[in-house]
């Protein structure tokens, strides 16, 4: 299989390019600011999402068999900032990557994100109605429709933890989401050091948490099997941030005692909204793929195996 994405740098882009990898596939990936330095075991094109013209020949030179949107302009607070700009990398630039696969004969995959939903609507499936509570979530939204519409396959990730393929060394913090929330719970834990876990009405406080390995895998498959549609390529079990806390202590055999709860850090607020319930379920993946979603404890197991290889 031949595999073209964005974002192979990135966090979730570094799994879906290692787990392609792994399966012999063949790989290449846009590069941005960050170039991977020495030989990768896949091939690299300096390519900005947003332009037309380099995305199109990149995949034409290229000749996939699959492509998969996983770039992302990662910052909430800018796209406030500058909202043309948002528009472009997110939608305008899914729909360039679409048409680009489409033109190639190649199946599409856009990664999305758990936060189309509102924070209350609990349990969503994949038939569940987005309501996004900031423009982060709009700006998926949207792309979502745009991916949609060309007939291809949005698959959502959520609460992704897991090691960092491309650049381990890069900085794991808590934030307002669940992202890298039990990577900084273990690394803060295992220097002897407490870690307060943020509880608060204003943050995500319940998710369902995902291994960035295992969502690549099924993105990779949706990809290869060439379906289209909406999937949730996340963990079977719905938690909240002290339970998922608790729980990483008991899986990486870390001391609980040195867990506080407190209010998040307003620096790393990001002045909009965010959905406080963003719980998936995955009924209609769980059937196109013909597997059940993994316990979040198996999960965790697995990526204290994936951590410690990496350390
Ligand atoms: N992480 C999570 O917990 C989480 C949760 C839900 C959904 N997601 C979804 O997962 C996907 C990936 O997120 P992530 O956390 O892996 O992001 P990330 O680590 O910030 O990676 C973003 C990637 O996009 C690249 N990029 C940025 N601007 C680009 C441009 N103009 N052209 C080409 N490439 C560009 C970056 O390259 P440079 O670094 O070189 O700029 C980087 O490789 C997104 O669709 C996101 O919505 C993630």
């Amino acid at each position: 299989m031949r595999v073209w994405l964005t974002g192979g740098t990135g966090f979730v882009g570094s799994n879906i390019v290692h787990e392609a990898l792994t399966d012999g596939a063949d790989v290449m990936t846009t590069v941005h600011r960050f170039v991977p330095e020495g030989p990768v075991g896949y091939a690299t094109d300096r390519v900005d999402m947003t332009d037309e013209a380099a995305v199109r020949s990149s995949i034409e030179r290229f000749s996939p068999d699959v492509v998969v949107h996983c770039a992302i302009l990662n910052d909430l607070s800018r796209l406030y900032v500058d909202r043309e700009a948002g528009w472009r990398a997110y939608v305008t630039a899914t729909g360039i990557v679409a048409d680009a696969a489409n033109a190639a004969g190649a199946s599409f995959v856009v990664v999305s994100t758990d936060w189309v939903f509102d924070g209350t609507q609990p349990g969503a499936d994949e038939a569940t109605p987005p309501n996004p509570v900031n423009l982060y979530g709009v700006l998926k939204l949207a792309s979502e429709l745009v991916a949609l519409e060309r007939g291809g396959a949005v698959a959502r990730v959520s609460g992704v933890n897991g090691v960092h393929r491309c650049r381990p060394d890069s900085p794991r913090r808590q934030d307002p989401g669940f992202g890298y929330f039990v990577a900084s719970l273990v690394d803060t834990l295992r220097r002897g050091e407490p870690f307060t876990v943020w509880e608060s009405d204003d943050i995500n406080m319940v998710a369902t948490p995902s291994l960035a390995s295992e969502s690549a895998r099924m993105i990779l498959r949706i990809g290869e099997l060439g379906l289209s549609g909406v999937f949730h390529c996340c963990g079977r079990d719905a938690m909240g941030r002290m339970a998922l806390a608790e729980l990483a202590c008991e899986v990486f055999d870390l001391d609980a005692g040195l867990i506080r709860s407190g209010p998040p850090d307003p620096d790393a607020m990001p002045g909009a909204p965010v959905p406080y319930d963003t719980s998936l379920t995955a009924p209609r993946t769980s059937e196109l793929l013909r597997r059940e979603p993994t316990p979040v404890r198996r999960l965790l197991e697995r990526f204290r195996t994936e951590y410690e290889a990496v350390a």
